[in-house]
């Protein structure tokens, strides 16, 4: 479903991202992980088309899509979520969905159903009537979920997205994922809470320095010593 091919960003004096390649087969779930500043998010910014990169390319259903426009990338099917979330603060948590669901239907109607929906499938049902800007962290993560998911991807991509929730919250958002899995939705994450990686991901890729340092099952990766050196055993000392 996704393929990245030497993607590379420069930004002045700092390579954020060097030559990393990496594929995400169609109804998997893939990890990004790595520690503080490894260019996990300036890679989703490429791969969304945020970002244009320095070099490299980005192929989607094996469409080459580097040069278009994020608008069109998700009308293909490619959504994702903001690590700084990004409500559209004067609407309310219903409205925000629907402008997602309005990219499928030119019907309110039915583009409210689906907002209503996915806001039942995610928790938020009583919030859908409040002022997005109102919304409490954890909420604010969920609208983010909501708001790609109303879109229709066929990959979706999260941008840690279950960062700061509680574990009950963040089970709730896991539950959502498996559901959309095994519907055949392709999704990339990128997430610090291990054993949330380890029992959704197929695979894991390891940045470190913008480079990739692994790429491979779970059980390999945290095997793995250069990964254990540079992330796993710092995170286990912090713990
Ligand atoms: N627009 C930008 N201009 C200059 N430098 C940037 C820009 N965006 C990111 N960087 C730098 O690129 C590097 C990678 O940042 P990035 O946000 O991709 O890391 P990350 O792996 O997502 O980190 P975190 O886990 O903290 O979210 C960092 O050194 C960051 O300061
Ligand atoms: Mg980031």
């Amino acid at each position: 479903m996704l393929q990245i091919e030497s993607l590379t960003k420069r930004f002045s004096g700092l390579v954020a991202v060097n030559d990393v390649s990496f594929s995400a087969a169609k109804g998997s779930i893939t990890a990004l992980i790595g520690p503080n500043g490894a260019g996990k998010t300036t890679c989703f910014n490429m791969i969304a088309g945020a970002t244009a990169p320095s070099n490299g390319r980005v192929m989607f259903d094996r469409h080459d899509i580097t040069q278009l426009t994020p608008e069109k990338r998700c009308d293909l099917g490619l959504s994702r979520t903001f690590q700084i979330m990004r409500p559209l603060a004067g609407m309310s948590v219903l409205d925000n969905v629907m402008v997602g669901a309005l990219l499928r239907t030119t019907s309110l109607s039915v583009a409210r159903d689906e907002a209503r929906e996915i806001l039942a499938s995610v928790g938020m049902t009583s919030a859908a009537d409040r002022s997005a800007a109102s919304l409490t962290l954890p909420d604010r993560k969920m609208l983010e979920l909501a708001k790609a998911l109303a879109t229709k991807p066929q990959l979706l991509m999260l941008d840690e997205v279950m960062a700061g929730l509680r574990a009950q919250e963040a089970e709730r958002i896991v539950a959502v994922l498996q559901t959309l899995r095994a519907s055949g939705t392709t999704i990339l994450l990128i997430e610090h809470v291990m054993r949330i990686v380890m029992s959704l991901a197929e695979k894991i890729i390891v940045l470190q320095q913008g480079e990739k340092i692994a790429d491979g099952s779970p059980p390999d990766v945290v095997r793995n010593p250069r990964v254990i050196e540079s992330y796993l055993g710092r995170k286990g000392a912090a713990a």
